[in-house]
C-alpha cells in the first residue's frame, strides 16, 4: 500500500522544515505549559517583531493528551540566524536558507515555465492515523488560541489551505482565507467573490448545492506558500508545487467528499461550505497592522462532517499585524512574483520585483532592464501609463496600492535604496501617474476607512528615475558611498584590514 514519501524535502514536508529550523537554531519548543488566551499569541507577536526564532508550542491549557493540536507560531516569520534573514521563506520554497530576495522571486516565477507535476494519489498517509466524525467532533472544545485581544472570535484558520473544486470537478483551487470557530461543528469566514473561492462558491450557488470543502492545516511549505499567490484562475495549485518542488505532490481522497487533500498534512477538516446560511464573521486584526473593533460582518458557515489527523498534530498559525507576519512574507512576496511575471509576460522591460515589508503589502518595487527600456525609445509618461494599466489592471493588482519604478542602482528589497530614490528622483506631481480606472481592496485603511471619492479609490506608479535613465544608457551621475566613491583597490584594502583598524566585526 503506498503511504507518504519516505525521504522528505523541507519545501515538502512541515516536520522535515520543523527539524531542519531545529539544525539551524531557528525553531524554539516550549514545552511548560502556555495559556492559549493570550499568552500564545502575544508571545508569538513578539517573536514576529524581534525576529526571533519560530516557535512550537507542544503544551496547550485544555489540549487533551497528543490530540488537537500543538501549535506553530510565526512559521515563515524573519529570522535573526545571522544571513539568513529570509531563511524561511527560502526553506519553503527548496532555496537554501541563506537565500536572497531575488533567488526567491525567481525560483517562485521559475515554476511558470515548467510542466506542472500532477500531484500522485496514494490510498493513505500519516493524515490518516487517526479520525473524527460527526457529533464526536466539538471545535469549542479545542485549544483554539485567541490571537488579539480585539478580534471578535477565536480564528482557528489563518495558515490552513482550503481545498475546493469546480461542480464538474475541471478545477481545484488552493488557498488562504481566514475562519473563526462558530460553534462545535462549524467555521464562519469570508469568501471575496474576486478571489478564485469565491468565483467557485458562486458556481455551487448558482448550481444550489452547499460547497463541499476541505481545510488543510500544517501542508508542505512550498503548498502553503502557493496557496497565499494570486496565480491565474484555472490554473491547479497541486501541479504548480509539484513543478516548484521538483516532485508530485502525495494526495489522498476525504473520507466524506470526493477532494482530494495532501497526505502528508498535519490535519484536515472535511465538509461543506453553506450556500444560504451565514453568521457573524470577525473583526480580526489585519494585515496592514489595523483594527476596527466589533464591526462584524456576516460571512457563510464551513461545516465539519469528519477531521482527520496525523499523531501530535501541529496548527500553523499567522498573527496578523504590523509587520513582519505570513501576510507579508508569503502574500505579498508571491503578489510581487506574480506581478513580475505580468510585466514580462506584456513584454515590459521589468528584471525584479519586491514589497518592502514595512509597506504592509501596499507598496510594489518594480525594476527596469535599461538597455531594454532605453531600447524601447519611449517617455517616462508614456512607459509608466501603460506600465499602470497593466499592473493595476491584473488580478494581483487589486491588491495593490502604490508602484514604485526604480533602476538598475536600486535593490528593490532594500528599502533605504528604495527611499532614497523616491526622495531624490520622484518629483511630486511630475513623476507621479494615477489611475482610478480600477478598485482596489477595501482592507487598505485609505480606502476603507478614508475619504469617499467620486468612482474609484486611485493607485499611483510613483517613478523613482530622472527622466535621462530613459534616454540613456549611461547614468550620468555617480553615486556617494563605499562602493560608488572609492576605486576596487581602495575597498578591497579597507575590507581585508577592517578588523585590523580595531572595529570588532567585519
Ligand atoms: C497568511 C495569509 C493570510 C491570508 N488571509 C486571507 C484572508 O483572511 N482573506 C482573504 O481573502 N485572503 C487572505 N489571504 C490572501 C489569499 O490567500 C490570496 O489572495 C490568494 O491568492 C487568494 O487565492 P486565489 O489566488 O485563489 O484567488 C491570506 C494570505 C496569507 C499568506
Amino acid at each position: 500500500m503506498a503511504t507518504s514519501d519516505s525521504n522528505p524535502t523541507a519545501a515538502g514536508d512541515l516536520r522535515k522544515f520543523l527539524e531542519e529550523l531545529q539544525d539551524e537554531n531557528d525553531l524554539l519548543v516550549i514545552s511548560q505549559e502556555i495559556d492559549p488566551e493570550m499568552e500564545l499569541a502575544a508571545i508569538t507577536r513578539r517573536v514576529y517583531e524581534t525576529e526571533e526564532k519560530a516557535v512550537l508550542f507542544e503544551n496547550i491549557t485544555g489540549r487533551q493528551g497528543n490530540g488537537l493540536f500543538r501549535v506553530l507560531g510565526a512559521p515563515v516569520g524573519l529570522s535573526r540566524v545571522p544571513g539568513q534573514r529570509l531563511g524561511r521563506v527560502a526553506k519553503s520554497l527548496g532555496l537554501p536558507s541563506n537565500a536572497s530576495g531575488k533567488e526567491i522571486i525567481d525560483k517562485i516565477n521559475s515554476a511558470k515555465s515548467l510542466q506542472p507535476l500532477v500531484p500522485k494519489e496514494v490510498s493513505t498517509g500519516p493524515v490518516k492515523e487517526c479520525k473524527l466524525f460527526g457529533d464526536d467532533i466539538d471545535l469549542k472544545s479545542l485549544p483554539t488560541p485567541l490571537l488579539h485581544q480585539h478580534d471578535g472570535g477565536k480564528f482557528l484558520e489563518t495558515f490552513g489551505m482550503h481545498i475546493v473544486q469546480t461542480p464538474d470537478g475541471s478545477w481545484t483551487n488552493w488557498s488562504i482565507t481566514r475562519g473563526m470557530v462558530h460553534d462545535k461543528r462549524r467555521l464562519v469566514g469570508p469568501i471575496i467573490p474576486k478571489q478564485d473561492i469565491g468565483v467557485i462558491y458562486q458556481m455551487w450557488k448558482d448550481k444550489g448545492q452547499d460547497m463541499p470543502w476541505a481545510l488543510c492545516f500544517g501542508v508542505p511549505p512550498a503548498a502553503i506558500m502557493v496557496g497565499g499567490m494570486p496565480i491565474p484562475k484555472w490554473t491547479d495549485e497541486a501541479g504548480f508545487i509539484g513543478a516548484l518542488v521538483g516532485s508530485p505532490l502525495e494526495v489522498v481522497k476525504c473520507e466524506t467528499n470526493d477532494l482530494r487533500v495532501p497526505a502528508n498534512a498535519e490535519f484536515v477538516f472535511e465538509g461543506t461550505v453553506s450556500i444560504t446560511e451565514t453568521a457573524p464573521e470577525g473583526p480580526m486584526m489585519e494585515y496592514h497592522g489595523h483594527v476596527w473593533p466589533n464591526q462584524s460582518k456576516p460571512c457563510p458557515l464551513f461545516k465539519v462532517n469528519a477531521i482527520t489527523y496525523r499523531k501530535d498534530p501541529i496548527l500553523p498559525i499567522c498573527i496578523t499585524g504590523r509587520a513582519t507576519e505570513e501576510s507579508h512574507t508569503v502574500w505579498a512576496l508571491t503578489i510581487a512574483a506574480e506581478v513580475l511575471n505580468i510585466c514580462q509576460s506584456a513584454g515590459l522591460p521589468i528584471k525584479n520585483a519586491w514589497c518592502p515589508f514595512e509597506s504592509h503589502a501596499i507598496w510594489y518595487v518594480l525594476q527596469v532592464d535599461r538597455k531594454n527600456l532605453v531600447g524601447m525609445k519611449t517617455s517616462m509618461p508614456e512607459f509608466c501609463t501603460k506600465l499602470g494599466h497593466v499592473v493595476f489592471g491584473s488580478k494581483p493588482g487589486w491588491y495593490m496600492g502604490k508602484v514604485f519604478l526604480v533602476g538598475e542602482d536600486v535593490d528593490p528589497s532594500d528599502l533605504r535604496d528604495v527611499i532614497w530614490a523616491e526622495s531624490t528622483r520622484c518629483e511630486p506631481g511630475t513623476s507621479e501617474f494615477l489611475f482610478d480606472e480600477y478598485g482596489t481592496i477595501p482592507l487598505i485603511p485609505y480606502v476603507g476607512h478614508g475619504t469617499k471619492p467620486v468612482g474609484n479609490h486611485k493607485k499611483v506608479v510613483k517613478c523613482c528615475m530622472l527622466p535621462s535613465e530613459f534616454e540613456d544608457e549611461e547614468l550620468s551621475w555617480k553615486v556617494g558611498s563605499f562602493r560608488g566613491s572609492y576605486p576596487p583597490d581602495v575597498q578591497a584594502k579597507v575590507e581585508r584590514d577592517w578588523l585590523k583598524y580595531g572595529f570588532d566585526r567585519l
